[in-house]
């Protein structure tokens, strides 16, 4: 294939999303929308890619970390014409250069290859689709042998060419020699006094160049401009994946209660109940069930687990036949082996928990490594700051804690050991014992409740 240059056009100032933050470094499916034009730009093998930025140019390129991707301020912004002749001079003459629109996040793969496939140095490629309302848009003119004769910016038509609805969807594939000769050349002598890439197309049927043309959905063309497209194209987006997920064996009980901000990976018969949000790398295994109201970060889950309502996972390894929640908050660094039960109100936090351990009711366990069948009791609190530094606290296995337990770190209990409820440990308890750290109880025969002063 022909050597590929991509030019991302994103310096345009974006006034309608009424932002501090440029328009480009928006979101869709948690990443920004120029990540995923970038992204996309990268699947393509592009051997450069570069951003034309202007408005906002310095937190986007705070933002944008890829490979091959080259940052070129255009200022003032004179036109989408004007914006890839700042690119040209790091373009290479024997490339193809893609321009694509930093607002145009769902433009595919597959659609690039095919508007670059058999674009050379005697030919240039436009995307167009065909709309209902083509408003606002440049109209692809055809004389009536159908070939592509020039664009006419709407603002620029009469009255019989704005009924037309083949639309430029402003991606192009143009060999960089022509740009060469082409971009010095277009005037601003329009109705917006800009210098319009769209001109290019007559200079080239002028130079005998083919014009070809590739159709696609307009909905992948579509460009984001407030933030109500944005949440349609949002709800587009997740639409679509929910669509592949049930496509392979996923249960949904709602296609339009799921949101992923990364990549979900399931296994088989997975079922995902309402309003999940699942975010960065999430793993699910075989025959995993989620509750609804779940929001999982980076997170493997793994064979048979079930993780009820509203809880919290992140940053965490799940193992299998887990029970986790309704409402428990799994903060980084929590490793769960099999079989372990995780029930309503409990936090763990760096906290590494063998097989078939529970901690069943309003618990905090931080720091922590706890052996096997381990059971502990509601309220237990694992001490494990003391305001400067934190400390581990270390349980063997099968032992039992009693309620509202404080196990002040650094601290060890051994194996088969039990506490008694409402317990302060502060000192190692070695096997077998028993250790209860409470105040005794004294019950007082008769006593006398004070009486109200008359
Ligand atoms: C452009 C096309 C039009 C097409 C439409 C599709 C031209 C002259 N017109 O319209 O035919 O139907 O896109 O949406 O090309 N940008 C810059 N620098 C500039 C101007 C724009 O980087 O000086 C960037 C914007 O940030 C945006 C993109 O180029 O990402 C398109 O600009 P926009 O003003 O939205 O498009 P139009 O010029 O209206
Ligand atoms: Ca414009």
């Amino acid at each position: 294939m022909t050597k590929v240059n991509v030019v991302v056009l994103a310096a345009g100032k974006g006034t309608r999303m009424y932002s501090s933050k440029p328009k480009v470094l928006h979101e869709l499916g948690g990443k920004a929308l120029l990540q995923h034009v970038v992204d996309t730009a990268l699947s393509l093998d592009a051997t450069s890619i570069h951003i034309v930025v202007g408005h906002g140019a310095d937190k986007i390129r705070d933002n944008i970390h890829s490979p091959r991707t080259h940052f070129v301020t255009q200022e003032p912004q004179l036109g989408t014409g004007h914006a890839v002749q700042q690119a040209l001079p790091g373009l290479e003459q024997d490339a193809v250069a893609l321009v694509l629109y930093g607002d145009v996040p769902l433009i595919r793969r597959e659609t690039l290859l095919a508007l670059l496939q058999g674009v050379d140095q005697n030919s240039m490629g436009v995307l167009t689709a065909r709309v209902p309302d083509p408003r606002g848009l440049g109209r692809i003119l055809r004389n009536d042998n159908n070939e592509v004769v020039r664009i006419v910016e709407e603002k620029d038509a009469d009255e019989s060419q704005r009924s037309i609805d083949e639309i430029n969807t402003g991606i192009m594939a143009i060999p960089v020699s022509r740009l060469t000769q082409w971009l010095p050349r277009l005037s601003a002598n329009n109705a917006q006094k800009e210098y319009y890439l769209t001109d290019v197309v007559a200079m080239a049927v002028k130079d005998g160049c083919e014009i070809k043309t590739t159709h696609c959905d307009p909905v992948e063309a579509s460009g984001i401009n407030n933030r109500l497209q944005l949440s349609e194209i949002e709800r587009y987006f997740q639409f679509n994946i929910a669509r592949e997920l049930m496509l392979a064996g996923v249960t949904l009980k709602d296609p339009a209660r799921i949101d992923v901000r990364g990549n979900l990976t399931t296994g088989q018969d997975v079922e995902i109940d309402i309003n999940n949000i699942f975010i960065g790398d999430v793993t699910l295994g075989n025959n995993v069930i989620i509750g609804p109201n779940c929001v999982i970060t980076n997170s493997v889950i793994a064979d048979g687990s079930v993780i009820n309502a509203n809880t919290v996972i992140e940053d965490s390894r799940v193992g299998r036949n887990c029970q986790i929640g309704p409402y428990a908050r799994v903060r980084p660094g929590t490793e769960l082996a099999e079989e372990v039960k995780l029930g309503n109100f409990v936090e763990t936090k760096k906290a590494r928990v063998a097989r078939g351990s529970k901690i069943n009711h309003l618990s905090y366990v931080g720091d922590t490594v706890m052996g096997e069948n381990v059971n502990v009791g509601a309220g237990t609190i694992t001490c494990n700051y003391d305001g400067v530094n934190k400390f581990l606290t270390e349980i063997g296995d099968d032992v039992f804690i009693g309620s509202n337990t404080a196990l002040v770190a650094p601290v060890k209990v051994a194996a088969r050991a039990t506490i008694g409820a409402g317990s302060v440990i502060t000192k190692e308890v070695m096997e077998n014992q028993l250790a209860i750290a409470r105040g005794r109880q004294s019950n007082i025969d008769g006593w006398k409740r004070p009486q109200k002063k008359q």
